[in-house]
């Protein structure tokens, strides 16, 4: 606290990351849905590529190559496209430049727990919506009173996808409305609603090379919506900072948007350690939510889920555990490589068998 804060400082409740440890090789880590594989060899070339004499000059403050290379994938035009510091900084510029209206903005109770945060440094007037008993989007829900509808597909941290023709739906009841779908895990096995753009001028789908193209560390997000919504996304970013994008970033993000073959493989390869390690939970006793994402969210009926992540850090396993209402016996966990998820299981049945 300081007497030196603006008055907003006072009252923001800042979103908490997972933990990101000090580098250490046996710690197996599942606590912030990153990628177990590493990002494309051609990713990594074009960083070291640019990392040259070029670094003392201002990078393109428009990203347009990564543009172009995001808009040839989803056949889009360039200026359907808008890109940012990581999805969480395109994210925060959607809240102040789309999402404040004076009806309220509603999402899940049970949802991206930035959201709430960006409310609270904005000053939008929100409200959640609840999902049903079994944890799912009931789209129905959000046919009430709003400016603004915003969630995650799938959901995090349930990991539950919701299809392209409800997606549609729910456009449908809110034409006034700006409708935000968060895909930043759509490429496990969810239903992008990108084609949708070209007929709904009032949708936004936001994405991410932080999990399905392994690059978290790179910080590269991006939007993508009708022109004039994108154009507005542009002078909130050109009021904020001109160059959001390195030149290292811009080159990383676009070759690795580029090299399909290998995000290919590697979002396949997290889908089929996902479904083995679906079946194994299950037979531990594990009540497993229907996962299209790169993590699954599991309770235990006779086992206390804090507890379990604690003596999972024991062995050097760090998973994701929320004290949010509803949520708090649940354990999220990333999907590692086979071998981090044969660990995983034999240390989860000695803590069941000694319990
Ligand atoms: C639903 C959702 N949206 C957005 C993000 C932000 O991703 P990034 O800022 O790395 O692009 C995350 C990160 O975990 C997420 O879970």
């Amino acid at each position: 606290m300081s007497q030196f804060w603006s008055d907003i400082v006072h009252t923001l409740t800042p979103y908490t990351p997972g933990e990101q440890p000090k580098t250490n090789n046996t710690l197996i880590k599942l606590n912030t849905n990153e990628n177990p594989y590493p990002p494309s060899t051609q990713a990594l070339q074009a960083i070291k590529n640019a990392a040259n004499q070029d670094l003392r000059l201002y990078p393109n403050p428009n990203s347009d190559t990564l543009k172009q290379s995001i808009a040839n994938f989803y056949n889009l035009n360039i200026n359907q496209v808008f890109v940012g510091n990581g999805s969480d900084e395109v994210l925060a510029h959607i809240f102040q430049g789309l999402l404040k209206h004076n009806k309220p903005l509603l999402f899940p109770d049970i949802s991206y727990s930035f959201y709430p945060v960006y409310c609270g440094l904005y000053g939008i007037d929100y409200k959640t919506i609840p999902l049903n008993k079994n944890f799912e989007i009931v789209i129905e829900d959000y046919n009430q009173n709003n400016g603004a509808i915003i969630f995650p597909n799938p959901n995090a941290p349930t990991g539950i996808g919701l299809g392209l023709k409800k997606i549609e739906t729910l456009l449908q009841c809110n034409l006034d409305s700006v409708v935000i779908i968060d895909e930043a895990y759509i490429d496990f096995g969810g239903e992008s609603a990108v084609p949708l753009i070209q007929h709904y001028p009032n949708l936004v789908v936001v994405q991410t090379v932080s999990k399905s193209r392994a690059l978290a560390g790179l910080r590269v997000g991006f939007a993508m919506a009708h022109p004039d919504l994108i154009q507005g996304l542009i002078r909130i970013k050109d009021s904020f900072n001109s160059y959001p994008l390195d030149k290292l970033a811009i080159a990383g993000a676009t070759a690795a948007i580029d090299d399909v073959a290998y995000f290919k493989d590697i979002c396949q390869k997290v889908i089929q350690t996902r479904e083995v390690l679906i079946l194994q939970l299950q037979q531990l006793g594990f009540t497993v939510l229907p996962s299209q994402a790169n993590f699954v969210f599991i309770t235990h009926p006779e086992l206390n889920a804090k507890h379990l992540a604690l003596a999972l850090r024991q062995q050097n396993i760090i998973v994701r555990h929320f004290s949010a209402p509803r949520i708090a016996n649940y354990l999220r966990i990333s999907i590692g490589t086979d071998a981090e998820m044969t660990q995983l299981i034999q240390h989860l049945t000695s803590i069941i068998s000694n319990t």
